[in-house]
């Protein structure tokens, strides 16, 4: 196996009986039990609700260590790459496993560019959604459509890589457009002369009416925030694309599913959870002490969104970056906003309490974020697909990596049955 170093064997008992079983250590020493040959030669398997101890592959294109808040794309420290990278060389940089040159990375974006129209018949999709409809649900449909309009890669490279650029360059129209219907505004569309990041913008906040110029400093803060969320190594969305695109589904279909894991308040959709939280304590005259309490009460189901994390126990780098970009953001938009002094209030309770500081619960990435999408404009219900777009070229990159792997095969967890043994059917007229 490629990039790892095998460890020394490790022994299990079962019933009395010895078996070994390999070791596979990782770049960073991580160390792993091979269990293929468990239930071949033993007849058990392992039971793991939630998968918090299971390795689903060996991949390169990430690194988390939770323990010490460390997060890596492809050996690039976070911190740098968001000070330092723009969007789509991250994009690439994910996906193909390098920084690109110039050149490579001028031919990319062009493509990229140049990709970025929807088929006009794409166009009647979005008049069959209600106004209200969640944008992330228009989303998903929209990125599964897409496979309506373009070949199944199958295994050619070269459709794959045409492909990838497909929908990086459309699901930012396809998530203004979306946007524009819900407000009842035209559709704005895609300009060439734009870079990857100020073309959402305009999208989403230009009207026919008037010239509108992106401002530099949404521009900057999106950047950041998109490099952020770029990929995260095997989440619950990413390991949704893994498995469907197992099936050996196309990458639209794929990444479809992505969107519909993503979706969810305990994944991506916590960041726009957290502004209505943050909202709701506002509104509560500030009470953030009540909040924590009711977070910390185990007959409340109430949780302090934006906080916790399956991988980190420590702080959240991610939500380092941005905590520090919303204090430098926010003054020089002018803008005001009460919210981060509560979110601000609320971290410093929690992580002087014991409950928190027990369980590891940290801010993670959602909790400074949302703050910062809406000091540029952008409307709560649209957090999530914020995320997704940022997403996007790490989930690209793990079904990329999946499907080039030869030794991929298809997804199929195993369970432990609790259910009845067998018994016979009964009629109506003899059922109890
Ligand atoms: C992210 C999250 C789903 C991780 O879940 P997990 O790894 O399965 O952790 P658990 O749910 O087992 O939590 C461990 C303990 O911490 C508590 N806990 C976890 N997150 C908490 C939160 N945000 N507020 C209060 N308590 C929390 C749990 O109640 C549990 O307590 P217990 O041991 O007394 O039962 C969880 O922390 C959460 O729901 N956070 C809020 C949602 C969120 O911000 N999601 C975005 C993730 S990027």
């Amino acid at each position: 196996m490629e990039g790892v170093r095998k460890g020394e064997d490790a022994k299990i008992y079962i019933d009395g009986k010895e078996y070994l079983l390999p070791t596979v250590i990782g770049t960073e020493d991580e160390l792993g039990i091979d269990i293929r040959r468990l239930r071949s030669e033993s007849g058990a398997i392992t039971l793991d609700p939630g998968y918090a101890n299971t390795g689903s592959c060996i991949s390169s294109i990430t690194y988390i260590n939770g323990e010490e808040g460390i997060l890596r794309y492809r050996g690039y420290p976070i911190e740098q790459l968001a000070e330092k990278a723009e969007f789509l060389e991250v994009c690439y940089l994910l996906i193909y496993g390098k920084l690109p040159d110039q050149r490579e990375y001028n031919y990319f974006v062009d493509k990229v560019t140049r990709h970025s129209l929807l088929h006009e018949d794409m166009k009647n999709f979005f008049a069959g959604f209600p106004n209200t409809a969640h944008p992330m649900c228009v989303l998903a449909a929209m990125v599964a459509s897409l496979a309506a309009y373009y070949p199944d890669e199958k295994n050619d490279l070269e459709l794959m890589d045409l492909n990838i650029v497909r929908l990086l360059a459309k699901v930012p129209t396809i998530a203004a457009f979306a946007y524009k219907k819900s407000i009842g505004q035209p559709f704005v569309y895609p300009r060439n002369d734009l870079s990857y990041t100020q073309n959402f913008l305009h999208m989403m906040f230009a009207v026919p009416a008037e010239e509108y110029k992106v401002p530099p400093l949404f521009n900057k803060a999106l950047n950041i925030l998109l490099i952020l969320h770029a990929d995260h190594e095997q989440n619950c969305s990413t390991s949704t694309v893994r498995m469907v695109g197992s099936s050996m589904a196309n990458l639209f279909a794929s990444i479809a599913a992505g969107i519909c894991a993503l979706w969810g308040p305990l994944h991506g959709g916590a960041n726009q959870r957290v502004i209505e939280m943050l909202q709701m304590i506002y509104e509560d005259k500030g009470d953030v002490a009540k909040y924590v309490a009711m977070a910390k009460d185990k007959r409340n189901n109430f949780r302090l969104m934006g906080f916790g994390h399956r991988v980190y126990k420590n702080y959240d780098p991610r939500a380092r970056i941005l905590k520090s970009l919303a204090d430098e953001l926010l003054p020089e938009l002018g803008y005001d906003d009460p919210l981060l002094e509560i979110a601000k209030h609320l971290e410093e309770v929690a992580l002087k309490d014991e409950y928190f500081l027990e369980r590891k619960l940290y801010p993670n990435v959602d909790f400074y974020s949302g703050i910062i999408y809406r000091a540029i404009g952008i409307p709560t219900n649209m957090f999530t697909v914020m995320f997704a777009l940022g997403r996007l070229p790490g989930w690209i990159a793990h079904w990329r990596e999946l499907r080039l792997d030869p030794s991929m095969r298809i997804h199929r967890p195993r369970q432990i049955y609790s259910g009845p043994s067998k018994r016979d059917y009964i009629p109506f007229t003899e059922r109890g």
